[in-house]
C-alpha cells in the first residue's frame, strides 16, 4: 500500500473491540450561552461507575473544544487529576458516583464542518449523529450511553427569538441586558447524538395531531420566514406518517410536542432528535412553483423516515455504530412501505429498485464493499452508504416476505416491547422475529455479515410426459475486500409461472398435496439446489424474483419472445417493467459492441413496435407507463461491462432514444398533445403520473432536435404552471445547441434567482448536460455569485450532479473532469470532510474502466492521498481505494 503521510495513521475501531462503557451518565444538565462570536457550554453530568470492583480511568470524547473549567463533586479539579489531548479528557481517579461539572468554549460561526453546534443563516442548529455531541462538550458519546437531558440556552432575544431544544419547554424568561432563556426537559432517556439545540429567528407554523389513544400532540414547524408559503406539504406528510405508523405498526407518538425545523446547511438530508427534527430545508420546503413531483415525494418519504425514526431508532437504538443498519435498514423499510401506500407500489419498487441497483450494487462492488454491519471503520460518517441504508431496508424486507405481514408484525411487537429503551444489535432485532414466529434464521443472519451482491444462475427445463417443470437454481457470492470466501445465504425468491394466456398456474412442489395459486415464495439455502413443480400442462413463462423479493442478480436465459411476452401479461408488475428492462439491456449491450467495432447501429424493430404498443395502451398508472418507456440509466448499464464504456454507452443510449423518437414521432407528439392538463393544477397520483408520462414524450420529441419541437419545448417552459413541468422542459433544452438553451436558462436564472433551492435545480440541469462543453460552463459555475463551497446542497448540486450523474463528461478521456474533482475534493476536505468524502469517493469504481481512464483516476487519488493534513474522512475512502 502507498505511504499517506498523514493524519498520523488513523485509527480502525473494530466490532470485536466492542466492550460495555465502564461508566454510565444519568443525568445530563446543559447550560448555553449562545454569543456572536463564542459559545460556552456548561454541563452538569450525574455519573456512575459499572464495575464496583474495578476503577478504571474516565475518558470522555472531545474535539475542537476549549476547556475553560473542571469540577468534580463541586472541588475545581487540578491539572495534574486530569489529561487533555485533542480527541479525549482523561480522569485518573473519580468515585463510584459523583457529578462533574465541566466548562467549555466554542466556536459555532466558524463550524464550517457542520457537525456539532453550527449556524446556518444566522441561527444556531446541531447535528449530533454520529460522533457531533462531542463538539459541543466532554462526553461519553456513544449511543449505549443514554441519559436524561435537561437544557438551558440563553440567547439575545431580538437575534434569536426561538430557543429550541428535545422534549418539553419547563421554563423561560427574560434576564437583563436583553437576553432571554428557554429551558426543556426530556423525558425519555437517550444517547447523545440524538441530542439538538436550535436558536434563532423562525417563523412557527402551529398544528395538531391526535393519536389513537386520544393525547393531543403540537406539531411545530420552524422555516424562514421567507419560506412560511412552502410548508404546507410537510405537515401534511406528517400527519400521515403519524397515522399510518399507529395502523401498520401500533406505534403511537409519546411527546406532547414534535417539531421539525428547517435549515439550509445540513450534511445529509435530516435528522431524527428526540421531539426536535432538523432538516435539510430540500427536505421541507415545497409549493408547486418551486417544487417537483419528485420533490414532493422526497419530502413525504424524508419526513416519514425521520418520524418512524422515533420508535425504530429513538425508543430502541444501536449499542454501537456497526449497528446502524438496525435503526437506518429498518426505518428505511418502513418509509419504503409508508409511499407505496400513498400512491401506486409498483412505481415505488421500481423506483427503489433502480436507485439500489445502480448505487448499491456498484458500492458492493468496489473498493468500498462492506456488509450491512461492517467490521471496522476510520471514520463513521463514511458508513452512512446504500449499503447500510438500502441493502439493510432489502433485507428487512426479505424477513418480511419470510414472515409475511402477520408474523413480521408479530416480530416488531416483540422487538419494541423486549427492548424499549435499550441499545441493541442487529443480531436482537432477528432474534426478536424469530422468537415472535417460532423460526430459526440462523443462516438468515449471514446477510448481515457477508458483502457483495449474490447472484442467482438459474436454469429450467420442462417434461411434457411427466408434467412437471424444474428450476435449477446455483447460488455464489463474488469475493469482496476482506472476504474471498462466501457462505451460501437464505434466500426468499417469490415466483410465479404464467400459461400461455398469462395467468399464473396453481404451483405445487414434490411433496405437497394442494397447490398455491399466484405468487409463492421459494426458500434459498444451498449452493446449488431444484425445486420441480408437478402437474404443469404446458411449458410456462417464468416470472422469477417477483417484486424483487431479494437484492440478488439474477441469470436466466429467457428467449427475447418470452421477456416481450412477461412484459404484455405478467401479473407482477414489478416483473412486467422489469421484463421490459433486461430488453433493452439486451439490445443496448449488443450495440455497444456494434458500436466499439465500428459497425452500423440498427435498432431491432420489435423493440420499436413494443414501445409503440405501451404507448397506445391503456394502462390507468401513468407512471408505471413512464417508467417502462425510461431505457436503464448511463450507470445501470455499466454493471454489465466488464471494461466499462462511458462514450459507448452514451452513444448507444441516445442512438436508442433517437431511433425511438423518429420512429414513433407521431405517436409520441399524439400522446403528447393528448395527456395536456385539463383544469386547475393538482397534485394526486393521476396527475402526477399524467405529467410523468407527457414530459417522457417531450423527452422523447426533443431527441430529434426539430425547430417545431423546441419551440413546443420552450413554450411548455415559459407557461407551465408548476416547476415539474418548467424542470423537465429546460433538461431538455440545456442539451441544445439553439438559441433557446440560453434564453431559457436565463430567464430561470432571473425568475429564481432569490429561491436558493431552485437555484440548485439551475445548477444540477447544467451539470448533467450531455453538451460537449458541459466541464467549462460548470468550472465557470464554480465562481458564480450563487455557489458556495460551504453549502453541501450547492456542492452536491453542481460538482456531486456532474461527478455522479454525468458519466460521459465526467469521465471524458483527457481527465479533466477527474482533475476538476480532485480539486474541489482538497479545497472542500479542510472546511468539510463529511461531504468532501462523498464527493471522492466518485472515484470509487476506478478500477472498472479502460487503462487510460484508470491511470488519470489514480493519478487523482494518490494526489489526494499525499496532500498533507486531509481529514481521516477522506483519507479513509482514498487509502482504501488504493490498497
Ligand atoms: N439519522 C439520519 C437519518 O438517516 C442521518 C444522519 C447522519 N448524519 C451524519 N452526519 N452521519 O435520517
Ligand atoms: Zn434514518
Amino acid at each position: 500500500m502507498l505511504e499517506i503521510e498523514s493524519p498520523a495513521s488513523p485509527q480502525t475501531i473494530d466490532l470485536k473491540d466492542y466492550k460495555i462503557p465502564d461508566y454510565y451518565i444519568e443525568t445530563v444538565d446543559l447550560h448555553f450561552e449562545l454569543g456572536e462570536k463564542q459559545t460556552t457550554v456548561r454541563s452538569r453530568l450525574a455519573i456512575s461507575r459499572y464495575s464496583e470492583a474495578k476503577a478504571p480511568p474516565l475518558v470522555l470524547n472531545g474535539e475542537a473544544l476549549e476547556l475553560l473549567s473542571i469540577q468534580l463533586d463541586g472541588q475545581v479539579l487540578d491539572k495534574k487529576d486530569y489529561q487533555q489531548n485533542p480527541e479525549s479528557l482523561t480522569l485518573f481517579q473519580v468515585p463510584e458516583r459523583f457529578t462533574l461539572e465541566i466548562e467549555t468554549r466554542i466556536y459555532p460561526q466558524d463550524n464550517t464542518t457542520l457537525s456539532g453546534l453550527y449556524t446556518s443563516g444566522g441561527n444556531f442548529c446541531t447535528q449530533c449523529e454520529a460522533e457531533g455531541f462531542r463538539r459541543i462538550t466532554y462526553f461519553l458519546d456513544r449511543p449505549d450511553v443514554m441519559a436524561r437531558y435537561t437544557t438551558t440556552i440563553v440567547a439575545d432575544k431580538k437575534k434569536y427569538p426561538v430557543l429550541l431544544s428535545n422534549g418539553n419547554l419547563v421554563a423561560q424568561g427574560e434576564e437583563d441586558n436583553g437576553h432571554h432563556f428557554a429551558k426543556w426537559q426530556d423525558p425519555f432517556p437517550k444517547p447523545s447524538y440524538l441530542f439538538a439545540l436550535v436558536a434563532g429567528d423562525l417563523a412557527r407554523i402551529e398544528d395538531e395531531f391526535v393519536t389513537r389513544s386520544g393525547r393531543k400532540v403540537a406539531l411545530h414547524m420552524y422555516v424562514q420566514s421567507h419560506n412560511r408559503d412552502k410548508r404546507e406539504h410537510a405537515m401534511a406528510s406528517l400527519k400521515r406518517a403519524m397515522a399510518w405508523d399507529e395502523q401498520v405498526y401500533g406505534r403511537e407518538y409519546d411527546l406532547d410536542i414534535y417539531m421539525i425545523v428547517a435549515v439550509d446547511d445540513f450534511n445529509m438530508g435530516a435528522m431524527e432528535n428526540k421531539g426536535l427534527n432538523i432538516f435539510n430545508s430540500k427536505y421541507v420546503l415545497a409549493k408547486p412553483e418551486t417544487a417537483t413531483d419528485t420533490d414532493y415525494e422526497n419530502i413525504e418519504g424524508v419526513i416519514a423516515h425521520e418520524y418512524f425514526h422515533n420508535w425504530s431508532g429513538n425508543r430502541v437504538t444501536c449499542r454501537d455504530w456497526f449497528q446502524l443498519s438496525l435503526k437506518e435498514g429498518f426505518t428505511v423499510f418502513r418509509d419504503q412501505q409508508f409511499s407505496a401506500d400513498q400512491g401506486s407500489p409498483a412505481v415505488k419498487r421500481i423506483q427503489d429498485v433502480n436507485h439500489l441497483r445502480t448505487y448499491q450494487f456498484r458500492e458492493d462492488a468496489g473498493p468500498m464493499a462492506h456488509p450491512v454491519r461492517p467490521e471496522s471503520y476510520v471514520e463513521v460518517n463514511n458508513f452512512y452508504t446504500m449499503t447500510v441504508y438500502e441493502k439493510g431496508a432489502e433485507i428487512v424486507r426479505m424477513l418480511y416476505h419470510l414472515l409475511g405481514p402477520e408474523g413480521f408484525r408479530q416480530g416488531t411487537d416483540l422487538y419494541f416491547d423486549r427492548h424499549d429503551g435499550q441499545a441493541v444489535t442487529t443480531d436482537d432485532f432477528v432474534k426478536a422475529l424469530e422468537d415472535a414466529n417460532a423460526l430459526d434464521l440462523s443462516q438468515f443472519r449471514r446477510w448481515y455479515s457477508q458483502a457483495g451482491t449474490p447472484e442467482l444462475r438459474i436454469s429450467r427445463a420442462y417434461d411434457a410426459e411427466k408434467s412437471t417443470y424444474t428450476l435449477k437454481i446455483k447460488q455464489t457470492c463474488p469475493p469482496t475486500p476482506g472476504q474471498p470466501h462466501k457462505a451460501p445465504l437464505h434466500i426468499p425468491l417469490a415466483i410465479g409461472l404464467l400459461d400461455s394466456q398469462g395467468e399464473d398456474l396453481p404451483l405445487r412442489l414434490a411433496g405437497e398435496t394442494t397447490a398455491v395459486t399466484g405468487t409463492r415464495v421459494l426458500e434459498l439455502r444451498q449452493e446449488e439446489e431444484a425445486f420441480v413443480f408437478h402437474d404443469i400442462p404446458c411449458e410456462p413463462a417464468p416470472s422469477l424474483l417477483r417484486s424483487f423479493s431479494a437484492p440478488v442478480k439474477l441469470y436466466l436465459d429467457l428467449r427475447d419472445e418470452e421477456r416481450y411476452f412477461l412484459l404484455a401479461h405478467d401479473k407482477d408488475r414489478f416483473n412486467r417493467w422489469e421484463a421490459g428492462q433486461q430488453l433493452a439491456v439486451k439490445i443496448i449491450l449488443g450495440l455497444v459492441k456494434d458500436y466499439q467495432q465500428g459497425k452500423p447501429l440498427v435498432l431491432d424493430s420489435a423493440f420499436i413496435e413494443t414501445v409503440g404498443r405501451i404507448l397506445e395502451s391503456d394502462e390507468p398508472d401513468q407512471a408505471f407507463v413512464a417508467h417502462i418507456l425510461a431505457l436503464p440509466s448511463e450507470h445501470y448499464l455499466a454493471e454489465f461491462m466488464a471494461v466499462i464504456d462511458p462514450d459507448a454507452i452514451h452513444e448507444t443510449r441516445c442512438f436508442i432514444r433517437r431511433s425511438l423518437a423518429k420512429a414513433l414521432q407521431e405517436l409520441f407528439a399524439a400522446t403528447y398533445q393528448a395527456l395536456t392538463k385539463t383544469g386547475a393544477y393538482r397534485r394526486d397520483p393521476k396527475e402526477m403520473g399524467r405529467r410523468k408520462l407527457r414530459n417522457t414524450c417531450l423527452g422523447y420529441l426533443m431527441e430529434l432536435d426539430e425547430p417545431d419541437i423546441r419551440s413546443q419545448c420552450l413554450q411548455q417552459f415559459n407557461h407551465a404552471d408548476n416547476m415539474t413541468d418548467v424542470i423537465a422542459a429546460l433538461s431538455r433544452l440545456v442539451d441544445i445547441e439553439g438559441p433557446e438553451r440560453k434564453i431559457a436558462l436565463q430567464t430561470f436564472y432571473d425568475k429564481w434567482q432569490e429561491d436558493s433551492l431552485v437555484i440548485d435545480k439551475w445548477f444540477t440541469l447544467q451539470a448533467l448536460s450531455r453538451r460537449q462543453d458541459t466541464l467549462a460552463r460548470v468550472q465557470e459555475l464554480t465562481h458564480h455569485p450563487a455557489f458556495k463551497l460551504t453549502n453541501p446542497n450547492k456542492v452536491r448540486a453542481l460538482i456531486g450532479a456532474f461527478s455522479q450523474g454525468n458519466p460521459a463528461r465526467f469521465h471524458d478521456p483527457s481527465g479533466k473532469g477527474y482533475g476538476f474533482l480532485g480539486d474541489y475534493v482538497l479545497k472542500l476536505d479542510p472546511l468539510n470532510p463529511q461531504v468532501a468524502a462523498r464527493l471522492v469517493s466518485a472515484f470509487n469504481p476506478w478500477q472498472r474502466y479502460d487503462q487510460n481512464r484508470q491511470e488519470l483516476m489514480k493519478a487523482q487519488l494518490e494526489r489526494i492521498a499525499k496532500t498533507p493534513q486531509i481529514s481521516k474522512d477522506v483519507y479513509e475512502i482514498v487509502s482504501k481505494n488504493l490498497a
